[in-house]
């Protein structure tokens, strides 16, 4: 990821400093609230999306710093709705903004950075940006309640799965890599080269996530391990072991995901599963056949230092441990 980073670092400066000072707010709680998840970092892969792809197209302008602080505030608020759904105690390696200010706060506090990251997109008067955005941001929301219509439902379609997984992620990868474009004016074939590239690299992001939900370390994810078993969400790795699994092994799964039954144990019987079916490399090869697409999307486009950076964070994002 370093050729990117490097590449965006005095944008994404640009991009910090307007994160923080659009979470400013006279009711001290929303600052508060803000900052806890926002000052403990992220990755700031989808920022850096947009930043890229705009440069490669040699934009002078200052609108893709504004769509890039839209862009991580739409994933910001996302995060801290998504806690609150999934119940989740960890983020970013620490608690998350609901167990410190509790649900309420924390899904109110998300309305507001998602009201600012709208400001900031009519800033640019870029109607086709506010377009794109707003229109993944209807998708994220689609795509969270398909999840929780298929929560606990062992017999949930592979495509289903994808079908959520490109709705909830990847629909914002995709928008992040097509503003950039859109706002450098660029030509359409070229918008969509990003726009796919993001889209795949998304799906590819969001496997190799529910890889690591079971194969990861707390430690480095800043998340905490099993939280998709406890909460009997459906994943690949567990559609892949269930669909494989003996008459014993799927009434385990059915016990701890469909029922919610979950004793000491378990989670690590559930391992125990995944590793005999080799549902977590099964995950993790899909993931390489979307990273395969995304460099794919970009393969035709004039090489510039953006793009073959973008190429190479494809790796990053399979490879991470984080
Ligand atoms: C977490 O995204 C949510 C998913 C879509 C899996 P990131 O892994 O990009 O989270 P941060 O921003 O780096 O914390
Ligand atoms: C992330 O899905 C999707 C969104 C945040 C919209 P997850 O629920 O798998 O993300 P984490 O694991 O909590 O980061
Ligand atoms: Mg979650
Ligand atoms: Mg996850």
């Amino acid at each position: 990821m370093d050729a990117l980073v490097a590449l965006v670092a005095r944008d994404m400066q640009r991009v910090n400093e307007t994160i923080l000072s659009r979470t400013g707010s006279d009711v001290t709680m929303i600052p508060e609230v803000a900052n806890h998840l926002i000052s403990s970092g992220g990755k700031r892969l989808r920022p850096m999306l947009t930043l890229a792809s705009a440069a490669h197209f040699g934009y002078p302008g200052d609108g893709h710093v504004k769509l890039a602080a839209s862009v991580e505030f739409m994933h910001t608020a996302t995060l801290l709705h998504d806690d609150v759904v999934d119940e989740s105690d960890m983020r970013r390696g620490k608690p998350a903004a609901r167990m410190v200010w509790g649900n309420q706060a924390s899904v109110l506090v998300g309305d507001f950075l998602l009201g600012q990251a709208f400001k900031m997109m009519v800033e640019t008067g870029s109607l086709e940006c506010l377009g794109i955005l707003s229109h993944a941001a209807a998708v994220i929301a689609e795509g969270e309640v398909m999840q929780l219509a298929a929560a606990k439902d062992l017999n949930t379609e592979e495509a289903t799965y994808l079908a959520v997984i490109e709705a909830k992620t990847a629909a914002l990868f995709a928008a992040a890599a097509e503003v950039g474009p859109v706002i450098a004016d660029a030509p359409a074939a070229e918008r969509e080269a990003f726009r796919l590239y993001g889209l795949y690299l998304g799906l590819a992001f969001q496997l190799v996530d529910d890889a690591l939900d079971y194969g990861g370390q707390s430690g480095q994810l800043g998340k905490k391990v099993g939280d998709d078993f406890r909460e009997g969400k459906i994943t690949l790795p567990v559609i892949t072991a269930f669909r494989a699994g003996d008459v014993a092994e799927r009434a385990f799964w059915k016990r701890c995901i469909e029922e919610g039954q979950i004793a000491d144990g378990d989670l690590e019987h559930a391992l125990r599963l995944l590793e005999k079916h080799d549902a977590i490399a099964v995950t993790i090869a899909r993931a390489h056949d979307y990273g395969d697409r995304a460099r794919a999307a970009l393969a035709a486009l004039a090489p510039t230092p953006q793009r073959d950076a973008l190429i190479e964070v494809v790796g990053f994002s399979i490879a991470r441990a984080y």
